[in-house]
């Protein structure tokens, strides 16, 4: 339904040229929910704007359901009002001037031709149907809530029936409790239009939670693409694993291998795990070991057969569901979870059991943090 390639968008500054864009590709199946997720500054609202069409892309291909949109070298460029597209921005926009009803309805007024009276009036009426505003159809928009301003948004998103929605952090001003509320509200919309959907955001719950596919962009590339499990389970790189749900990074030596899989021996002597090594990786090699927090077992005494580190309890931060334990491996910080029945106590001696097969195994070169 919707293909981007090769795209670049750069700018033009006092301080020289952004590269906002360096040439991110993907393709979104029709109904699919697609999320690009990305810190701030990498490029995910400039890829969206040109999905729109409120940007010009520098270089590159978009196409939608089979028409190319955007593609300067051919200098060919639908604008925004052309393309059948829905947007929800992260300020929702809704207009203050209006009533709940005149704002969904707009899409369909400033539409050309324009729509019967009645047909303008029923479609809008449906779209709040469907996001529950209905009974407030005639509310003035001041009046609004964040979530209620979040539904309107997204009814008058919607009201056009478009090919694409676009939703760009929609959830972002939300407060925490609303926030998960409304993923949850968004999703089950989403499916129940069946609407092919680009998301953006820089929170990886929401990414995880919502996505059929998910694009870490870094710096306006994209650096993994595939489905979230895929995704945080193998991480293609330590900025990926860094980005994506919380990683512990240790560094460590090879000192046998035998082509697949080999010993690796953390710094300072705090232990060993014999883990599948990647393709390039020998005995000599330097290497980061990355494993998420909730694959770091805790336990008070060593067990003497090795996949353990050794390390010490440097701070505890109870979460009421789980406490969160931080632990110093030589200078390294290491995150572990626990469940909050356990005791225990910052200064205590602990080792950490690794599951080799949650471990990541990255060249030592590549120190990319955050
Ligand atoms: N109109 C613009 N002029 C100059 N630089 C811009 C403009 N829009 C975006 N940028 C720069 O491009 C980069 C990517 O921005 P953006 O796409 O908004 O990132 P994100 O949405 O991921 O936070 C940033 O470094 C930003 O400062
Ligand atoms: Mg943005």
């Amino acid at each position: 339904m919707l293909k981007v390639e090769g795209l670049e968008r750069s700018y033009a500054t006092p301080d020289g040229l952004v590269q906002a864009v360096k040439g991110v590709s993907f393709e979104i199946p029709s109904g699919s929910f697609y999320t690009l997720l990305g810190p701030s500054g990498c490029g995910k609202t400039t890829t969206l704007r040109c999905v729109a069409g409120l940007e010009q892309p520098t270089a590159g291909r978009i196409t939608i359901d089979g028409t190319v949109v955007a593609q300067p070298d051919e200098d060919i460029f639908v604008p925004a009002y052309k393309r059948d597209i829905g947007m929800v921005f992260q300020s929702y926009a809704i207009w203050p001037h209006m009533n709940v009803l005149e704002n969904v309805s707009y899409p369909l007024v400033v539409r050309k031709p324009r729509p019967p009276r009645d047909e303008i009036k029923d479609r809008a009426m449906e779209a709040l149907r469907l996001v529950g505003m209905d009974a407030l159809a005639n509310r003035s928009a001041t009046k609004l809530s964040g979530g209620q301003q979040q539904r309107v948004a997204f009814a008058r998103a919607i009201v056009r029936n478009p090919k694409i929605l676009l939703l760009d952090e929609p959830l972002s001003n939300l407060d925490a409790k609303l926030r998960e509320q409304m993923r949850y509200e968004l999703q089950e919309l989403v499916a129940r239009v069946a609407i092919t959907t680009l998301y953006v955001t820089h929170d990886q719950s929401e990414a995880l939670a919502m996505s059929d596919t998910i694009a870490v962009i870094s710096e306006g590339l994209i650096s993994q693409a595939g489905p979230p499990r895929a995704v945080y389970d193998r991480p293609a790189n330590e900025f990926v694993a860094g980005f994506l749900g919380g990683a512990n990074f240790l560094t460590a030596t090879v000192t046998e291998d035998d082509g697949n899989n080999g010993l690796a021996v953390f710094d300072g002597g705090a232990g060993s795990v014999r883990v599948a090594l990647p393709a390039g990786i020998h005995t000599g090699d330097r290497v980061n070991i990355v494993f998420r927090p909730e694959d770091a077992a805790l336990h008070f005494a060593a067990n003497g057969t090795g996949n353990q580190v050794h390390a010490s309890i440097s701070r505890l931060s109870f979460q009421g569901g789980l406490t969160e334990c931080h632990l110093k491996v030589g200078a390294t910080l290491v995150r572990s979870m626990l469940h909050p029945s356990v005791e225990a106590k910052v200064g205590t001696e602990a080792w950490i059991d690794l599951n080799p097969a949650r471990c990541t195994v990255y060249p030592a070169r590549e120190t990319s943090r955050l």
